[in-house]
């Protein structure tokens, strides 16, 4: 703690490096300003420092990039996000995950559409008030967008901190401790800028594994990396292992169309389509998953090999049991799908897993 005591007085020294790498090195992101046209007027837009720091949340920035785009060209405002359909936001968002969040998106977007003029709040606490802001973003948009010296804490910034003070108590009690410097450090002059450095330089010098210390800006001040430590930072309590659940989905075919079914609003998944399936139990082996309980009594074949998925808290096998009906009758709930208009439904990654699993001579893909 001496170590870290004594290093924030440098702090405006580190803080000074960042910048200065910033200027030289940010990346150039369709959703951000860079600092020379900051420097001439230009200001970012609240909508997309919003949409990008929503999509950024546990995906990349290169992943999310094509995402943003798709969205921006869609909805080139937030007014125009706010009279569209939930359900084409939902397609376009599918295999960005998490889609709890495309839901709060477009809440988000009719309440400061109806209720703020369009308008988005300046503030930290007004943007906590929003569905699906939370600590993080509300943080990010008021630095990045309005310049406010909040604290912005991500997984990049965890571990650049804890490599530079060199943290050796592990995540998730290192928190409190990161807090801590992060606000200390946190500049008044464009912090905006600054914790997009800080994330620029977590993602693309002190990654998680090959470090680059050499392109680093804060080298000289970084006590791990005098120590040798670096790479074995931050700790953290070792994980759980993730548990399997187990189930058959019943893939039924005519005439190019695939059944499928929406998923209910709440819940893992909400709202999204489906290829519709038993029930996804727990259990080490499928030995202990009862026979498929098919939708209707007919020759269904069972597909060899599983579809896998990991989900945040579990990871899923699904067998997939196959039937080529020779007429067009309703399986319970649900509706007949054309399967080559597939990316025009909101469905998750593990359907489209599905789709490429049960591959020709349906599919041409
Ligand atoms: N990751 C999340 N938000 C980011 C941002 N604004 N800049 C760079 N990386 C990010």
């Amino acid at each position: 703690m001496n170590d870290i005591i004594q290093k924030i007085e440098q702090k405006e020294e580190i803080v000074d490096a960042i910048l200065d790498w910033y200027d030289l090195n940010a990346r150039i992101l369709p959703w951000r300003i860079s600092p020379e046209a900051k420097i001439g007027g230009i200001v970012p837009d609240p909508y997309h420092v919003w949409l990008s720091e929503i999509m950024l949340q546990q995906t990349t920035v290169t992943a999310v990039i094509p995402y943003f785009e798709k969205f921006t060209k869609e909805w080139p405002t937030i007014q125009k996000l706010a009279v569209a359909n939930l359900d084409d936001i939902l397609t376009a968002w599918a295999g960005l995950g998490y889609y709890a969040r495309a839901r709060n998106l477009y809440k988000c977007a009719v309440f400061i559409t109806q209720n703020l003029g369009g308008k988005f709040p300046e503030t930290y606490d007004d943007l906590l008030q929003l569905p699906g802001i939370g600590k993080y973003t509300a943080a990010a948009i008021s630095s990045i967008v309005y310049d406010t010296p909040e604290t912005v804490i991500d997984g990049n910034v965890e571990r650049v901190l804890s490599r530079i003070y060199n943290i050796n108590v592990p995540l998730p009690s290192s928190r409190p401790i990161i807090t801590d410097l992060a606000e200390q450090l946190t500049p008044s002059h464009r912090p905006g800028d600054y914790a997009q450095a800080l994330m620029d330089i977590g993602a693309t010098i002190c990654k998680p594994k090959s470090l680059k210390c050499d392109s680093c800006p804060v080298k000289i001040n970084c006590i791990s990396r005098s120590l040798g430590t670096a790479q074995n930072l931050p700790m953290r309590v070792s994980k759980k292992k993730k548990p399997t659940r187990r189930g058959y989905a019943f893939w039924a075919e005519y005439d190019g169309k695939v059944w499928l079914r929406r998923r209910p609003e709440e819940g893992l998944l909400g709202g999204m389509m489906e290829v519709p399936s038993n029930e996804w139990a727990p259990s080490n082996s499928w030995n202990n998953i009862p026979p498929p309980r098919v939708p209707i009594i007919a020759n269904w074949d069972i597909l060899p090999g599983v579809v896998s998925h990991t989900f945040t808290h579990f990871n899923l096998e699904l067998k997939i049991i196959r039937i080529e009906l020779e007429e067009m009758i309703n399986l319970q709930e649900g509706e007949w799908c054309a399967v080559k208009e597939r990316d025009n439904y909101a469905l998750p990654t593990v359907m489209k897993k599905i789709f490429s699993h049960v591959g020709e001579p349906l599919l041409d893909l």
